[in-house]
């Protein structure tokens, strides 16, 4: 597999001369890492309706069936790792002036591989938030819950701090992602569908300020006619052999 994947000289001269890099990531990073994507063969939502497990009105309806959800994923995040895709990201953090990630991913998995300079746009699973008064809470707190526990401050019911559909973005972290994004060099789209919104508006705007685009995915997706360069592979393979290219 690993030698057939062609790494255009182009695109390798291009990140020689770059000054800012903005990683655009979403479910298919992790694949490799073991966690089911939303979309695509064996997606999330082939076989669970994102309606009843990752909306506020489904959580309304029956808080218990989402808590259990997220308990669920909680749980098969915490036993696996981050992969070579990850990793190789957070090594460009050492070796550029600017390297962001900005992802789409709730696992944590680009901090625990050690980037540090993370937008999360969907939030993070590692973190609870009362409903009523908005008091965070860490996940190890209620780890054991198997029911929706309740806020010791104020009995409010307790939610994942993801951002459900429907939901508005964190406050200013889409903002900060748009500024990133205009001011990127080059602007990697790894492991999306990008048919999410307002997430995938990101890559787009760094096109449109002259961003080139590099798509990393193992098929072709909705945005593979708008970017400069699309490699069709896993980017736990692609990624280590991009940056092994760099000679760094
Ligand atoms: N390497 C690269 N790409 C991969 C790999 C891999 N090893 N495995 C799967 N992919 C690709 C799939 O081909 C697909 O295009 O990753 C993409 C995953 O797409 P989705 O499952 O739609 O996930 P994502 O784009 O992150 O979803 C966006 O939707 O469900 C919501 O909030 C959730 O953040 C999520 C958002």
């Amino acid at each position: 597999m690993l030698n057939e994947i062609e790494i255009p000289e182009e695109l390798i001269q291009k990140l020689r001369s770059a000054k800012s890099i903005l990683f655009f990531t979403g479910a298919g990073i992790s694949a490799e890492s073991g966690i089911d994507t939303f979309r695509g063969k064996g997606g999330l939502w082939n076989k669970m309706s994102a309606q009843e497990l990752a909306s506020f009105d489904g959580f309304m309806k029956n808080p218990n069936l989402v808590w259990e959800w997220y308990q669920y994923r909680r749980k098969i995040i915490s036993e696996t790792e981050p992969n070579a895709g990850h990793k190789t990201i957070a090594e460009f953090e050492k070796h550029f002036n600017q390297v962001t990630v900005v992802t789409q991913n709730v696992d944590n998995l680009h901090k625990r591989a050690g980037s540090t300079n993370i937008l999360e746009l969907h939030g993070n699973i590692e973190r609870n938030f009362c409903l009523k008064c908005k008091a965070f809470y860490d996940v190890e707190k209620f780890i054991d819950a198997n029911e929706v526990p309740k806020c010791e401050k104020c009995g409010g019911m307790i939610r994942p701090d993801v951002v459900w559909f429907g939901e508005m973005l964190p406050k200013g972290i889409f903002e900060e992602a748009e500024r990133i994004a205009i001011n990127a060099d080059i602007c990697f789209i790894v492991g999306t569908s990008a048919v999410v919104y307002p997430a995938a508006y990101i890559p787009l705007s760094a096109k449109e300020a002259g961003a080139t685009l590099v798509e990393i995915n193992i098929e072709l997706t909705n945005i593979s006619d708008q970017v400069d360069f699309s490699i069709l592979g896993k980017s736990g393979e692609v990624l280590p052999k991009i940056f092994s290219f760099l000679g760094l």
